[in-house]
């Protein structure tokens, strides 16, 4: 028997005293004025008058408890061929020390500080040291190309930026250094310092009076015993700023706070997941995404818990039995990744014989959100791990689960193609275009009835309207989640695909619109429209139709090159972009809009309906026609 039912009840009946409650688990300089003020902030805040910092409650609070000695964080990289763990003494002298050597840079409380780091301890001793001083984060994925971090550090405006002089990808180094000048040269702010971390396999060439070694910073420190103490934050301060996808090329910066963000993640640790402290805690993502700030850095740690930061991919490093090997290893109760994960693993391993080469018997639950959960990967994953495998739902902007199927609580019957229930915090609504709610069975878009619940998000950095028009305008009195969905006669979610032109590429959210913005500064296109397509592997796939302007004679061949290129350049690989296609003219209906949802029934090969509004049909016949050529699609 699942307790959810009671504890969301006993939420439903009285949220505050529900938060409170979960509260008290942390450790506060201040307790709050009230739990919840309706009035302050874009749609009320959390834990007004509180003090407290985040840091000390991932970190100190587990020393001075005497649970100094046990690991806290386990850095595993089969590229590096590299591991180290650290216990919860050790990453909290480090963090001080860290914390010091920012102090020294001039960084202090409500300064932002730029994290542009591949998968290494130094990245999570970086986010720990700015939440111990009160300073603002904000981690770029390494993905990213250089105007993307730049657009990031114009908006942020950071005094320092903390990178590393390199990634690593399976067959290539990527130098991070070069891709840092370049967006400091780019961008019209400039940080007052840099702080490198030299990785051996590329060293960075450092710029003089800017840049300054991490290695050396932090032995001078040591040296002189410098360490920085946790500053008394207010719960409703910012703990970070993470970018994501609009509909527009200008990223949104997620806000998240101290206090409810630490609220509700340690409530979710042990509600949600399962985990009690000193187990061992894997989310297989980036620290550059919200699944890596929340369940690789924050809740683990929260938590008492061990989290393990995996600099490796699922496959390729070096085979598909790379996440049992680490499974094996440190003895994991708990994974947590993205569904394409899987899928790449199914593919190379369909018969799922690495499984067997390992000991993977401490693993008691599998983890998956990101993008949806189609039935089939689930199955392979439950039949060959024989483990419950919990699909649940939830977006950056929220920080944590919408819905779930809490385990911790004891779990609830799978659907499959469903997330589950709603968390406690969240009172979702399926809305039609007038805000009328559906009937059950029925899709519309999901909205969440305000107020968000602890550790979603507060605005957007420097943007109150942006997150008001993006967010609460469309529906007043809702959180539009801009995915549409049903719920059905149980109350579980179905998350059925995005209400914008928001795309989802292997796990990782991208805007079709800021690709299309990228493709027509080529000076040969005129027009052009990108779309997610089905992708076995990823889950969908950025494809772009461009129209060339009239009189272009060159190869077009060439030209879609060049976009290609254009895309990894201004946005980056994470991107994926590889298809462009040049079409003669672009479908529209009769007022000028591109029918871009008919254009992907073509390109996924699934039956259509004839636009009652198309201007002319034919284009339609010659877009399939230029798929059959390019091998994109096949006849029929
Ligand atoms: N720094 C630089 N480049 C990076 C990078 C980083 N941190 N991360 C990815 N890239 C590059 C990749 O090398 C790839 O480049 P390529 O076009 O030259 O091959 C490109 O960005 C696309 O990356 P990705 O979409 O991740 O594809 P992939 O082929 O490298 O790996 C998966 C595919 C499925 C194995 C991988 O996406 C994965 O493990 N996903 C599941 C976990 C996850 O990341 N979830 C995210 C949210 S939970
Ligand atoms: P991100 O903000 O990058 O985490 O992406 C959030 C988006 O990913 C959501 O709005 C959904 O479109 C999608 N998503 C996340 N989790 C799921 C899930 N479990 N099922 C279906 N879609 C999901």
């Amino acid at each position: 028997m699942s307790d959810y039912h009671k504890v969301y009840a006993a939420w439903q009946q009285d949220p505050e005293q529900f938060w409170a409650g979960a509260a008290r688990d942390l450790e506060w300089y201040r307790l709050w004025d009230k739990v919840f003020d309706p009035y302050a902030g874009q749609y009320g805040q959390w834990f007004p008058g509180a003090q407290c910092n985040t840091a000390h409650n991932c970190l100190d609070r587990h020393v001075n408890a005497g649970r100094g000695d046990q690991t806290a964080l386990i850095y595993d990289s089969p590229v590096a061929d590299e591991k180290q763990s650290y216990s919860y003494r050790k990453l909290r002298d480090d963090v001080a020390i860290f914390a010091a050597v920012l102090r020294e840079r001039g960084v202090a409380k409500g300064d932002r500080v730029i994290i542009y780091m591949p998968m290494v301890p130094a990245a999570v001793i970086a986010m720990l040291a700015c939440a111990r001083l009160g300073a603002v984060h904000s981690v770029v994925f390494g993905g990213f190309a250089a105007a993307e971090l730049a657009t990031r550090i114009d908006d942020a405006a950071p005094k320092a930026i903390v990178a590393a002089s390199c990634g690593i990808e399976p067959g290539r180094i990527v130098a991070y250094k070069p891709l840092l000048d370049q967006a400091i040269e780019l961008a019209a702010h400039k940080p007052s310092s840099c702080i490198i971390l030299q990785r051996p396999m590329i060293e960075a060439e450092m710029t003089p009076g800017r840049d300054h070694d991490w290695g050396e910073l932090v032995s001078a420190a040591k040296a002189s015993g410098a360490q920085a103490d946790c500053v008394a934050l207010k719960a409703t301060d910012p703990l970070y700023i993470l970018y994501t996808s609009g509909t527009t090329g200008e990223p949104k910066g997620v806000v998240r706070d101290n206090g409810g963000h630490m609220v509700a993640l340690n409530w979710s640790m042990k509600n949600l997941y399962g985990i009690a402290p000193g187990e061992v805690f894997w989310a297989a993502s980036d620290v550059g995404w919200v699944v890596g700030h929340s369940y690789i850095c924050y809740a683990p740690l929260l938590a008492g818990a061990t989290s393990v930061l995996y600099e490796g991919k699922p496959v390729g490093t070096p085979d598909p039995g790379a996440f049992w090997r680490v499974v094996s290893d440190h003895k994991i109760s708990a994974l947590f990744t993205a569904p394409t994960a899987f899928r790449a693993i199914k593919k190379e391993d369909p018969a799922g014989t690495y499984i067997t080469k390992y000991d993977i018997s401490s693993l008691r639950t599998l983890f998956l959100a990101g993008e949806r959960a189609d039935p089939e990967t689930i199955k392979w994953a439950e039949q060959h791990l024989k483990i419950p495998v919990i699909d649940h739902w939830w977006q950056t902007e929220t920080g944590w689960c919408i819905a779930g199927n809490p385990v911790g609580l004891g779990a609830l019957p799978i659907k499959y193609g469903s997330s589950c229930v709603p968390m406690p915090g969240y009172d979702i609504h399926i809305l039609d275009e007038n805000g009328k709610d559906v009937p059950t069975g029925e899709t519309g878009t999901i909205a969440i009835k305000l107020p968000l619940p602890p550790a979603c998000l507060l605005t957007l950095w420097n943007n109150d309207k942006r997150f008001r028009d993006s967010y609460v305008t469309e529906f007043p009195g809702f959180y539009s989640s801009s995915d549409a969905g049903y719920l059905d006669d149980d109350g579980y979610v179905y998350i059925m695909a995005r209400t914008d032109d928001v795309i989802n590429v292997a796990g990782h959210r991208l805007s079709t619109g800021q690709m299309e913005e990228v493709l027509v500064e080529h000076p040969d296109v005129a027009e052009c429209a990108v779309l997610g397509i089905a992708d076995d592997l990823k889950g969908q796939l950025p494809a772009g139709f461009i129209v060339l302007n009239s009189g272009v004679t060159r190869d077009p061949t060439a030209i879609e090159k060049e976009v290609v290129q254009l895309v990894r350049t201004r946005i980056g690989p994470v991107a994926a972009f590889k298809i462009a296609v040049t079409v003669k003219r672009l479908p529209k209906t009769r007022s000028g809009k591109i029918l871009r949802g008919t254009m992907r029934s073509i390109a996924d090969a699934i039956p259509y309906k004839m636009p009652a509004t198309i201007d002319d049909p034919v284009i339609l016949d010659e877009i399939a026609a230029v798929l059959i050529a390019k091998g994109l699609l096949t006849g029929g």
